[in-house]
C-alpha cells in the first residue's frame, strides 16, 4: 500500500489519464479491473453522454474509477451535477482554477485531484484543499503548461513544496518511467499515450495505428497562445506552422482551428485534417494491446527494475 492506491482503494499506482476522445467506460472500466485507476474523459463529451458512460462503468466494474473534467470546455455546470447525481467518488480536474469546484466536489464526500503543469500551480491546488496532484510533464500528450517543465525536473520540484500526495504524468509508459517516476518523488503515476493506443481505446484505428508508428522527433507542442497542446507532425499541424510565418493574430489561429479538430482527427481517424495529440514518449508504444496487459507489463518491468537498482555501480 502506498498513498495513491491507499487513497484510491486501487491495487496498483497507475491512472489512466482522462482523454478526450480516448477514454470512455470500456478503458475506465478495463484498468480499474485491472487493479489500476480508470478515469472517463469528460472533455469530449456532452453532459448526457457523460451520464451514459458512467452508469455503463458502474455496471462494467465494482472497483473506483473516476471522471477528468477540464475546465476549459463549456457545461461544467451541468457536467458537475451529473458527476454528483451519479454518485461518483473521483474527479480530477484541469485546465482551470482548482478554487471553482474543490469545495462544492469535497462537502459531496468526492475525492478531488487537480492536474498542473508548476510548482505554483501545485501550491495553488494544494490551498485550495484538493486531495492529490498530477503533475505533468513538457513531454505529455494533450494540452499543457506553457513553461515547457520536463517531468523529470518538475517532480523533484513540485515534492520539494507540496505535502499531499504527488501523482507524476508525461513520458511515463513503462515499469522503468513509473520506477523513475517514484524514485523522483512521485507517489503514482499517470498514463495517457500508452492508454491511447490500448484495445479499449474509444479512438479511430487510424489514430491508434499512427500512435505505434510515431517515431522520436515526430510530436511537437503548439498552439501556445491560445492552449498549448502537443501534436504529431501531420498536414493540420504544418498548415499552422505556415500559418505561424505570417505572424498570425489569435482570431486568425482560432479560425484555422475551427471547430472539432480534435474528433476528427482522434475519433474518425481523418489523420490530415485532423488534431492527432499524443505525448513524445509514443516513440516507445509499438504495439495496440489490451489495458490489463499494459497494466501487467508495467508491473513486473516496474519489480525487476527495482531490484537491478541495487547492482547499479560506478
Ligand atoms: C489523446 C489525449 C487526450 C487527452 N485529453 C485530456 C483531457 O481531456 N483532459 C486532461 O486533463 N488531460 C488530457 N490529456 C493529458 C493526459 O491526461 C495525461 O496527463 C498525459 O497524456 C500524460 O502524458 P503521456 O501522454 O506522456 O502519458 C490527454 C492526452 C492525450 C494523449
Amino acid at each position: 500500500m502506498n498513498k495513491i492506491t491507499t487513497l484510491f482503494n486501487i491495487k496498483y499506482p497507475i491512472i489512466q489519464a482522462g482523454m478526450i476522445w480516448n477514454s470512455g467506460y470500456k478503458l475506465a472500466s478495463a484498468v480499474s479491473n485491472a487493479g489500476g485507476l480508470g478515469i472517463i474523459g469528460a472533455g469530449s463529451m456532452y453532459p448526457e453522454v457523460l451520464r451514459e458512460h458512467i452508469q455503463k462503468c458502474k455496471k462494467a466494474t465494482s472497483k473506483p474509477f473516476g471522471v477528468n473534467v477540464p475546465m476549459l470546455y463549456p457545461n461544467i455546470d451541468e457536467i458537475i451535477n451529473i458527476i454528483v447525481d451519479e454518485g461518483v467518488k473521483i474527479v480530477f480536474t484541469s485546465a482551470g482554477n482548482p478554487k471553482k469546484w474543490t469545495s462544492f466536489l469535497k462537502e459531496k464526500g468526492i475525492t478531488v485531484v487537480h492536474v498542473v503543469s508548476s510548482t505554483i500551480f501545485a501550491l495553488k491546488a494544494q490551498e485550495a484543499g484538493v486531495d492529490a496532484i498530477v503533475a505533468e510533464g513538457f513531454e505529455a500528450g494533450g494540452h499543457n503548461g506553457r513553461d515547457e517543465t520536463t517531468t523529470f525536473t518538475l517532480i523533484p520540484m513540485v515534492r520539494e513544496k507540496i505535502t499531499i500526495p504527488l501523482i507524476a504524468a508525461g513520458g511515463i509508459a513503462t515499469g522503468k518511467g513509473m520506477l523513475a517516476a517514484m524514485v523522483l518523488g512521485a507517489d503514482g503515476v499517470q498514463v495517457g499515450s500508452r492508454f491511447a493506443a490500448s484495445t479499449e481505446s474509444s479512438a479511430h484505428d487510424n489514430f491508434k495505428q499512427t500512435i505505434v508508428n510515431v517515431k522520436e522527433g515526430d510530436t511537437q507542442l503548439t498552439l501556445k497562445e491560445l492552449a498549448p497542446v502537443r501534436l504529431i507532425k501531420n498536414k493540420f499541424y504544418q498548415d499552422v506552422q505556415a500559418l505561424y510565418e505570417k505572424c498570425p493574430t489569435k482570431e486568425e489561429l482560432v479560425e484555422l482551428l475551427g471547430r472539432a479538430r480534435a474528433k476528427r482527427g482522434m475519433f474518425e481517424g481523418d489523420l490530415e485534417e485532423g488534431e492527432l495529440e499524443i505525448g513524445q514518449i509514443a516513440g516507445l508504444i509499438h504495439d495496440i494491446k489490451p489495458a490489463a496487459e499494459i497494466i501487467d507489463e508495467m508491473i513486473s518491468e516496474f519489480e525487476t527494475a527495482r531490484k537491478q537498482t541495487l547492482n547499479l555501480d560506478f
